[in-house]
């Protein structure tokens, strides 16, 4: 599908987003591990999600949606069942590494795949740490998916030293984890995504500046009885929008604000963004608000690298603020970026090279020199497939003062379905 994108002149209105892609995947599967029922609220109808979802019913969970409610009668570690079919993750890196976890740690044989995208990605990362648990890991070319798990030995603890900050892997360890007699350690150097330890209540400790996380059988896997919030990725594009465009307001509700998750706020505040957060709470463990976004000057900003893992999602969107702020911004650090649904460093320079924008691309990450007065006027963008190179290069395409076109536009519902409807919506 390609998508047609007018400029506009404006942007107002109010937006609910699509509910949190990580803590929805984290519901499905920690609801899978609890002996017993939970009542998910909000559960996310994008195609990651729902992948998730009828791969935890393969391993035994039973799934009926009551009203507004997901109800998961889970099997408990002891329950699960090996699947009779592939356990088919589809585009999602976050179900496949998750998954992997579940399915060594229980000791269950399962083949997991995915599409050519998820295909692609290195699974090495997984694959190592879960053989040094005892499992037996058969995968195409050594490292990608399809891939055959199954141990027939008893699981080891391990003590990991996460070796890049990714929340994928160190969950996927600590699932593993769960299901050992002795105690096994995820030891994590720079902060990411922490919504497996905060809805497993597993122990933390700082220990010199290093986190250490530890899980095993005597964890009891609570429940999973809350409401999801909206997807903080899925607010960057409004926020970036709303502050890039002229006369623009938009209300985004019941956003996620987990910390671990939301330097973008941060950055943009520094390049100058009108940004309020309003209505702060909690949605069960994880923190939630509601975000206010004005047209703004903005000015150019250098990334640390150590909160990269805090932005990682939020790269290809930030690229485009980058692009309207005075002065040279910087990302730095986000090597990661080139092993997401896409290589992104390449896609965002495709992005950034279709409307002429002034820029380097680097090994790992952009330089882009920005413009307030930065104008083109249309182009036609590739979407690689990638939902978040999509919506994107469609916030991008707001600026442009002719008609432009985005590539596989329906890729946005992988992680957000009703994205077009809501850009529509809010375009005056
Ligand atoms: C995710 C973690 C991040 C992120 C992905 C979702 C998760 O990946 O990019 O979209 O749900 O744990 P890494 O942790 O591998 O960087």
């Amino acid at each position: 599908m390609i998508k047609e994108i007018s400029p506009s002149l404006s942007l107002k209105g109010t937006l609910t987003l699509p509910p949190d892609k990580s803590i929805s995947q984290r519901a499905a599967i920690f609801s899978l591990l609890h002996e017993g029922v939970s009542e998910v609220g909000n559960y996310s109808s994008a195609q990651d999600p729902q992948s998730t979802l009828s791969c935890i019913q393969q391993l035994g969970a039973e799934v009926k949606k009551e009203g507004e409610k997901l109800i998961i009668k889970g099997t408990g570690r002891k329950g699960l069942k090996s699947p009779d079919k592939d356990l088919d993750c589809g585009n999602s890196g976050t179900a496949m590494r998750l998954l992997s976890g579940v399915v060594a740690g229980s000791g269950l044989s399962a083949k997991l795949v995915g599409d050519p995208s998820l295909s692609a990605r290195d699974m090495t990362r997984i694959i190592k740490p879960l053989e040094q648990m005892g499992a037996h890991i058969l995968a195409r070319n050594s490292g990608y998916a399809p891939l055959f798990i199954n141990r027939n030995e008893p699981l080891k603890p391990l003590k990991f030293e996460l070796p890049i900050p990714s929340a994928q892997l160190k969950s996927c360890v600590l699932l593993a984890g769960l299901f050992g007699e002795e105690v096994t350690q995820v030891i994590e150097v720079l902060p990411s995504r922490d919504h497996t330890e905060r809805l497993l209540n597993l122990d933390q400790k700082l220990v010199q500046d290093r986190k250490i996380i530890s899980a095993s059988w005597a964890d009891e896997i609570p429940n999973q009885s809350y409401t999801i919030p909206g997807d903080f990725s899925a607010a960057a594009f409004w926020l970036v929008a709303g502050a890039i465009q002229q006369n623009a307001e938009l209300l985004i509700e019941n956003v996620g604000l987990n910390p671990t998750r939301n330097a973008l706020l941060e950055i943009l505040g520094e390049m100058g963004a009108d940004i309020t957060i309003e209505n702060e709470r909690m949605e069960g463990a994880e923190p939630a608000g509601d975000i206010v976004v004005k047209s703004s000057a903005l000015k150019a900003i250098e990334i640390d690298p150590k909160i990269i893992p805090n932005c990682i999602d939020e790269l290809p969107i930030l690229s485009v603020a980058m692009l309207f702020a005075e002065g040279t911004s910087v990302i730095s650090g986000a090597e990661e970026l080139r092993h997401k649904e896409t290589d992104r460093i390449m896609a965002i320079s495709n992005m950034l090279k279709a409307v002429e924008a002034n820029f380097e691309e680097q090994e790992d990450g952009l330089i882009i020199h920005g413009d307030p007065d930065f104008s083109f006027k249309s182009a036609t963008f590739e979407s690689f497939h990638d939902h978040r190179i999509a919506m994107a290069a469609a916030v991008l395409s707001l600026k442009g003062t002719g008609i432009s076109k985005i590539q596989d536009a329906e890729c946005a519902a992988v992680s957000y379905p009703t994205f077009w409807d809501d850009l529509k919506k809010v375009i005056k």
